[in-house]
């Protein structure tokens, strides 16, 4: 696995690839690598010559409370990791790398990053949005592999990649859960005990509502309603809410498909969790 540290040597050797014929699969991550990050690079190998994993703590997606000093980190494991898994090409800038001094343009996808997780993370997917645009023009993969977890994230890099004719082929791929359903997360390693324990409450809430859609049930109140019922303390949720699979908007009764969607904080713990109802 070849490790590049700057962007003028990861231009290079991306544009070197292309001159040779060869396509190239490309994973962004914020690193402390665990199972889902694992399963995009498995779908990416699938999809491309070459393999392009990246690890950069975005500074900017951080808001002050959530403190990105703190996010945890393990750069070593994480190399190990990433060369076990097939990849190529270890894309590891430092922050001056990506935002020289004097940066001062973002990206907007304005609608997808309202409501939802947008609306507690005030900043977050303008900065999201952001970073990936600049790996992608740093990049120019075939094709990029985000997860469904975080499901409003993958959204509006579809949609800003369509706006902006990026003309990559965006991969989504299934969130990978613990044994006891809880969605895999860089996050769940700052949970205390008890939370822990009441953690994989929000995939169940997320299930006693489908249970309740596959019973016939379309209203989103309804099965929002039965969902809530389960969710453990000492949880405090942030949402949860029925929107459309693709727009993210509001609906009220279900027809074909929907993102159901939840975030709750636990103690200084912040977790999202979703799935898809769709209509057999
Ligand atoms: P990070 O949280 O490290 O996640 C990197 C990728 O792994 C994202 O596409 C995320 O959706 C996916 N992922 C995380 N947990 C997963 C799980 N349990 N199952 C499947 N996929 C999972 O998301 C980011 O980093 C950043 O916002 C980034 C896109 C890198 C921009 O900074």
């Amino acid at each position: 696995m070849r490790l590049i540290a700057t962007v003028a040597a990861m231009r290079e050797t991306s544009r070197g690839a292309r001159r040779e014929g060869k396509t190239m699969a490309f994973v962004p991550t914020m690193g402390y690598l665990h199972r889902g990050h694992l399963a995009l690079l498995k779908e990416a190998k699938k999809r491309a010559d070459l393999v392009v994993a990246s690890i950069f703590v975005n500074p900017t997606q951080f808001n002050e409370s959530e403190d990105f000093s703190s996010y945890p980190r393990e750069p070593e494991r994480d190399r190990k990791l990433l060369e076990e898994n097939g990849v190529d090409i270890l894309f590891l800038p430092a922050t001056e790398e990506v935002y020289p001094e004097g940066f001062q343009t973002t990206i907007d996808v304005t609608g997808l990053s309202e409501g939802l997780c947008g609306s507690s993370r005030p900043g977050h997917f303008s900065a999201v949005a952001t970073v990936v645009a600049k790996l992608f023009n740093i990049l120019r993969p075939d094709v990029a592999l985000f997860g469904e977890k975080d499901y409003q994230q993958l959204a509006l890099i579809r949609r800003m990649n369509a706006d902006l004719n990026f003309g990559i082929s965006i991969v989504g791929v299934p969130t990978v859960r613990e044994h006891d359903g809880l969605a895999m997360s860089s996050r769940n390693a700052g949970l205390s005990p008890e939370e822990r324990k009441a953690a994989p409450s929000l995939y169940r809430a997320l299930s006693r509502g489908r249970k309740l859609f596959e019973r016939g049930e379309r209203k989103a109140e309804a099965i929002i309603g039965e969902a809530k019922g389960v969710i453990e303390n000492p949880i405090e949720l942030d949402y949860l809410e029925i929107r459309d699979s693709e727009t993210l908007a509001k609906i009220e009764e279900i027809s074909g498909e929907a993102a159901f969607a939840i975030a709750a904080r636990l103690g200084k713990t912040r977790l999202i969790d979703n799935i898809i109802l769709k209509e057999k």
